[in-house]
């Protein structure tokens, strides 16, 4: 297998998901995990049962100190590089449930500060445009306005510089070389920046004088971030902040992540029905060069990234899901046929979240926070 590289700035190669653990050191979400998850949330989300959401680092903390009625709260945040496509809102999905579950509230951190810094191509004005128009799928997505604060770090700077000065003191350029690959010709801001990506978690345990547990759905590649934030904690006075990590969202080009810079393998939520249909139908499959080959020699689920969809969250029928796979790899379901059964049910979603979207832009300011 290619060698495979995971850092918040860049994801490459093919990803091996359980070396992932071992070599970032996080622990997977096993069995029992889940089992208790399940026992206190009264039910399980769909990204859990799949395993899509399948590392954590401390989630047993979480649940001791919620059972001791001490609860948490949930921070997750979106670097704002250009609108949401499917595989950002999956953090999200899983943040709403557990906002829901465990009756948490939730501190939404918009890096528009990090996105300029880190694309060349990107004004202040760009990263805060697309931050305003990300706020509005966080919004879309049913979080409740009086336990969540949406904010954009170049709005909130005050409330959270001293904690990221904190971090920033305990954590030297060395560190921060070996964990995010800085070189020379690194600019100094993005240097800095991983302090502002630590400051909330540290918030809610600052405004309420007293230890608060933070919680923290994000795709594994943010991990790196908090290993900071977690070493500095103990030195501080902090909690360390608990994570559940989830896999990247496939590209509908295959491979293992759905990337912002390729248009054509992403579906944006503000894309058309057209706009989405035409890049499902182009979209990468486990399929055969011809009909009659796929009759005789079945096609490979495990390559195709519209069975990924499917099996991410747009088929949550266990038992269907099931049926396709075995119906794909007996050679009786071409890859035409079942590319429309994904766009119906992609469409269905996004005609839903759009019109969820629309409604967001006047209740957007219930959400959002500035200091
Ligand atoms: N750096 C993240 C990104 O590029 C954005 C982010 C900020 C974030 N705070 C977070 C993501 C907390 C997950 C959890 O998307």
């Amino acid at each position: 297998m290619r060698e495979f590289q995971v850092t918040p700035w860049e994801v490459s190669g093919e990803v091996d998901y359980e070396r992932l653990i071992e070599r970032f050191g996080t622990s997977e979400i096993d069995e029992p995990l889940l089992r208790r998850i399940e026992r206190l949330a009264g039910g399980l989300h769909l990204l859990l049962r799949r395993r899509i959401f399948y590392s954590h680092r401390s989630l047993d903390w979480i649940l001791d100190e919620y059972e001791r009625g001490n609860r948490f709260v949930l921070y997750t945040g979106r670097g704002p590089s250009g609108h949401t496509h499917l595989g950002h809102l999956m953090p999200w999905m899983l943040t709403r449930w557990l906002q829901e579950k465990f009756e948490a509230k939730l501190l939404f951190q918009l890096t528009d500060d990090e996105k300029f810094l880190f694309k060349q191509e990107l004004s202040l004005e760009d990263t805060k445009r697309f931050a305003y128009e990300n706020a509005l799928d966080v919004v879309a997505l049913g979080f409740e306005p009086d336990k969540t604060e949406i904010f954009l770090n170049t709005e909130y700077i005050k409330s959270q510089y001293r904690l990221a000065l904190k971090v920033a003191k305990r954590t030297t350029f060395s560190t921060a070389k070996a964990v995010f690959g800085f070189g020379n010709d690194t600019n100094i801001g993005l240097i800095f920046f991983t302090c502002m990506q630590s400051a909330p978690c540290f918030l809610e345990t600052e405004r309420q004088g007293r230890a608060v547990p933070v919680l923290i759905p994000c795709a594994i590649d943010q991990d790196p971030h908090f290993r900071i934030t977690r070493d500095a904690a103990p030195h501080l006075g902090y909690p360390k902040p608990a994570l559940v990590h989830c896999k990247f969202f496939p590209s509908l080009a295959g491979g293992s992540k759905m990337s912002a810079s390729s248009p054509e393998s992403s579906i944006y939520t503000t894309d058309s029905p057209e706009e989405a249909r035409r890049k499902i139908m182009n979209a990468f499959t486990g399929g055969q060069e011809s009909v009659a080959m796929q009759r005789r020699l079945g096609g490979r689920p495990e390559v195709c990234s519209v069975y990924s969809y499917l099996s991410y969250i747009f088929e949550q029928d266990d038992a269907r899901l099931e049926e396709r796979q075995r119906a794909c790899r007996a050679g009786e379901l071409l890859c035409g046929e079942c590319k429309q059964y994904l766009a119906e049910r992609v469409l269905e979603f996004l005609e839903e979240h759009q019109r969820r979207r629309e409604r967001a832009r006047d209740r957007l300011e219930e959400f959002m926070v500035r200091d």
